[in-house]
């Protein structure tokens, strides 16, 4: 027997379907409720809130499960490239051998750039960052390509797609070599796709570029540990964007703006930068555990807290033993990595963030790989982005396969009732 909820307004009883998703969570369906009842619900924040049914990803917040498609990030993390991470997202599926060559090729021949739109990069202040630069070259590209922007036709959805992966790192490439005042370099089709990002952005044309295997890898396992999050804010942008049948530029676009704010994937920029003034002025980790701690004080510990997870969130977990990895690897010490650890083992201690179940985040120690990494620490989120875009595709085909119709939420109107306008000398 199908399940149903019971709401009773003013003595009238509805009933309202439950619909169950194959991980057990359950949802109320209220589509039908504002005919019946003349209600709508109210959760600002879409604290509580499903915006629509999804196979692409499953988080248990409570047990810290992340799953791509069934398969736990962890595993991703350890036996798939990204690329094949992509690919599962948006096909459904993981490539074998044959579909992920074929795919990898069809990626390697989309990776340069047209040369109109490089001059673009020339056109922003050396110091600008470069979410607001790839925001504005990813809308730009849109203009290149007017024949795929149908997001209804699969042919274009998927021709936008390979050209947005391919293209992104020449982006973040082109956007950090206009800021140091060096040379663009083209994209080199020997290389992987990781290794081609680093070349283009660490390289010179004065000289051959090695690419160290073990830099190539932990970023490639960081951009995994970024590919997607179902219905976080950048990922609902795409959904919301993509309902009005704009194309896949512009939703992309718009997400880049989303993730790049504090609170969201501005967060990894904001860890490292609290990590440093912590280093600075020679704080101690309880310091500023209490700073964050002080309703007066507006400092949060950056990297901490999750809307979804109550549990230590489960690509913080694979990123910490990675950043430890990494720097062993590479012969260096961080001093940021110790204070981390240190303001990690207070906090999950200290019952302001244990009776709020505040665990660290994918966040808390991405940047202090990437820094140890060579990345420049404005170029954190950019990063974080270059790991999404699989994610936001996959959620923008998925928008489109559904059918959905444009998202438009109610409000509750709280301002002045109708009044009439005085002439502009009698106000
Ligand atoms: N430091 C100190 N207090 C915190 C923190 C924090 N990092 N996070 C949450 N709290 C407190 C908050 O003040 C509130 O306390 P009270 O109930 O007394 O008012 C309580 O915990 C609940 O927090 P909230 O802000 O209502 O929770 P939310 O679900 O709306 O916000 C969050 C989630 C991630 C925005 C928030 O935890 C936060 O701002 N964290 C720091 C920024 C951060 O690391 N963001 C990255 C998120 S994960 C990756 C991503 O999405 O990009």
């Amino acid at each position: 027997m199908d399940k149903k909820a019971r709401l009773e307004v003013e003595g009238k009883s509805y009933d309202l379907p439950i619909i169950a998703g194959t991980e057990g969570e359950r949802g109320i369906d209220i589509g039908n409720l504002r005919g019946e009842t003349g209600l709508v619900t109210l959760d600002p924040a879409y604290k509580n809130t499903g915006s629509c049914t999804s196979s692409i990803t499953f988080i248990d917040g409570e047990q810290g499960v992340l799953q791509h498609r069934g398969y736990p990030i962890e595993q991703l993390a350890e036996k798939a490239t990204f690329l094949e991470v992509a690919y599962l997202l948006i096909n459904g599926e993981l490539p074998n051998r044959g579909q992920i060559e074929e795919w990898s090729t069809e990626i390697r021949y989309h990776t340069m750039l047209h040369e109109d739109v490089k001059r673009l990069f020339g056109a922003f202040p050396k110091d600008a960052h470069p979410m607001a630069v790839s925001s504005a070259v990813i809308a730009a590209l849109s203009t290149f390509y007017p024949e795929d922007l149908d997001p209804l036709d699969e042919r274009q959805a998927r021709a936008s797609a390979d050209r947005l992966i391919a293209k992104f790192p020449t982006i973040v490439a082109c956007a950090y070599k206009h800021s140091v005042g060096q040379p663009f370099l083209y994209p080199d089709n020997k290389l992987s796709y990781v290794e081609n990002f680093l070349r283009m952005a660490f390289g010179t044309p004065c000289e051959e570029f090695e690419v160290d295997p073990v830099i190539a890898q932990a970023i490639d396992q960081l951009l995994i540990l970024h590919a997607d999050h179902e219905q976080n804010c950048s990922t609902s942008t795409v959904r919301l964007v993509g309902s009005s049948h704009v194309n896949l530029f512009g939703a992309i676009s718009a997400a880049i703006n989303a993730l790049w704010g504090s609170r969201h994937g501005g967060a990894n920029q904001a860890v490292i930068e609290m990590l440093e003034t912590i280093d600075a002025e020679g704080l101690t980790a309880q310091q500023f555990v209490d700073r964050a701690k002080d309703r007066d004080d507006t400092s949060r510990l950056m990297g901490f807290g999750h809307r979804v997870y109550r549990n230590y969130d489960p690509r913080a977990r694979v990123i910490k033993q990675a950043a430890g990895n990494v720097l062993d690897k590479l012969g260096v010490t961080s001093n940021l990595l110790e204070i981390a650890v240190e303001l990690e083992r207070i906090a999950l201690q200290d019952d302001y963030f244990v009776s709020r179940r505040l665990f660290p985040n994918v966040d808390f120690y991405s940047g202090v790989i990437y820094r140890a990494l060579g990345i420049p620490v404005n170029s954190f989120t950019v990063m974080f982005a270059m790991g999404r875009l699989p994610g936001w595709i996959a959620h923008w085909l998925e928008l489109h396969q559904q059918g959905q119709a444009i998202g438009r939420p109610r409000q509750i109107y709280i301002g002045p009732t109708k009044r009439d306008v005085a002439p502009i000398d009698q106000r």
